[in-house]
């Protein structure tokens, strides 16, 4: 089996094992564990922020900043199609009491007029906007970059109406490598940011959300609260550490290996799919009605040897990864062309 499903599967590589298997150690409850804290300065350093929390997931991550720059009754700005709103569990409601309001635009990006439009004017009628929150890249959105420009503008539009802003950067770091933004002018875009070590960058588990001290240290509070607090967490971050070390400039490899998938599948009869939309690992593509749907589509091209994700009743998204080869996705390519002939 090829398994395009995500790029959360990898499993950790012998050296991150070793790295894992020799890291120095201790309770990260009580702020022991020296291979955390190197991990937390390391990360808050690379976007430009006074501190850092290591967490369990990208979840988690995400709802501590909810939850830190909020207060129950405020609301939240976040796109529509984002992780926050689909996939978090009604997490911003259950753990923060906080309301959504959707923000539209192409493929997981918005503009500063949306902001505008968006924000509450101070009235008690409104539960005030208190955050917003951006997904880079756009997991939905097919992994759409920001165009930097209009991150600047949606950042400087808060600025200008109070409101803070948080970066969902699961997949920052193929933001970065796709765009050659750097991390510290991602993270001088926003008040936190959030990253996860357990997607394209192959470690096992973790995230981690960096920000000022005064919101990480309520951030590390409501950590505790929902339970993300860890002991012997080295080992964890050791792989993360691992990860920044060696699987970061790597991925451009996984930006290829979806590149060459998107042009194969353009070229099968009833798949629907814009090469040049996919600029880093998600590849998403619409498949005619008259093969039964994204699900039977799924089950047909798993039967024949590679796993993908159905994402909508006709929409399907193959993940490049770490532990995918570049003649691999190839082979998929053909088996997938096959199945659906
Ligand atoms: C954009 C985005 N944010 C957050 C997450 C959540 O990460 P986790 O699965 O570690 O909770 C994901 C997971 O796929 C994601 O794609």
């Amino acid at each position: 089996m090829i398994d395009l499903r995500s790029d959360t599967i990898t499993r950790p590589s012998a050296a991150m094992r070793r790295a894992m298997a020799e890291a120095e150690v201790g309770d990260d409850v009580f702020g022991d564990d020296p291979t955390v804290r190197r991990l937390e300065e390391r990360f808050a350093g690379l976007f430009g922020k006074a501190a850092a929390v290591f967490v369990p997931s990208g979840t988690m991550a995400n709802q501590l900043a909810i939850r830190a720059q909020t207060e129950p009754g405020d609301e939240v700005i976040a796109h529509a199609e984002s992780h926050v709103v689909h996939y978090e569990s009604g997490a911003p409601a259950a753990l923060s009491g906080v309301t959504l309001r959707f923000a539209d635009g192409p493929r997981g990006t918005f503009g500063a007029e949306a902001v505008r439009a968006l924000v509450r004017p101070r009235d008690t009628h409104y539960g005030p906007t208190a955050l917003v929150t951006v997904e880079n890249t756009h997991n939905r959105g097919g992994g759409r970059v920001w165009p930097i420009e209009q991150l600047r503008a949606v950042r400087e539009e808060c600025l200008r109406l109070g409101v803070r802003m948080h970066l969902d950067g699961a997949r920052i770091w193929n933001a970065h490598v796709a765009s050659g933004v750097s991390l510290a002018e991602y993270g001088s875009l926003t008040d936190t940011v959030s990253a996860c070590f357990s997607k394209g960058l192959g470690a096992p588990v973790g995230s981690a959300l960096a920000g000022d001290e005064r919101t990480i240290a309520r951030a590390r509070r409501f950590r505790k609260m929902f339970g993300g607090g860890m002991r012997q967490a080295g080992v964890l971050a050791a792989a993360c550490l691992h990860a920044l070390d060696h699987h970061v400039e790597r991925l451009a490899e996984d930006h290829a290996k979806a590149r060459a998938l998107a042009d194969r599948l353009a070229r099968v009869p009833g798949v629907t799919i814009d090469p040049a939309q996919v600029e880093t690992n998600l590849v998403y593509f619409e498949v005619d009605p008259r093969f039964g749907g994204a699900d039977t589509v799924c089950a047909r091209l798993g039967a024949a040897g590679v796993a993908v994700l159905s994402e909508g009743p006709h929409r399907v998204r193959a993940v490049t990864h770490l532990d995918v080869a570049a003649d691999e996705v190839e082979r998929a390519g053909e088996v997938m062309a096959r199945a659906l002939a």
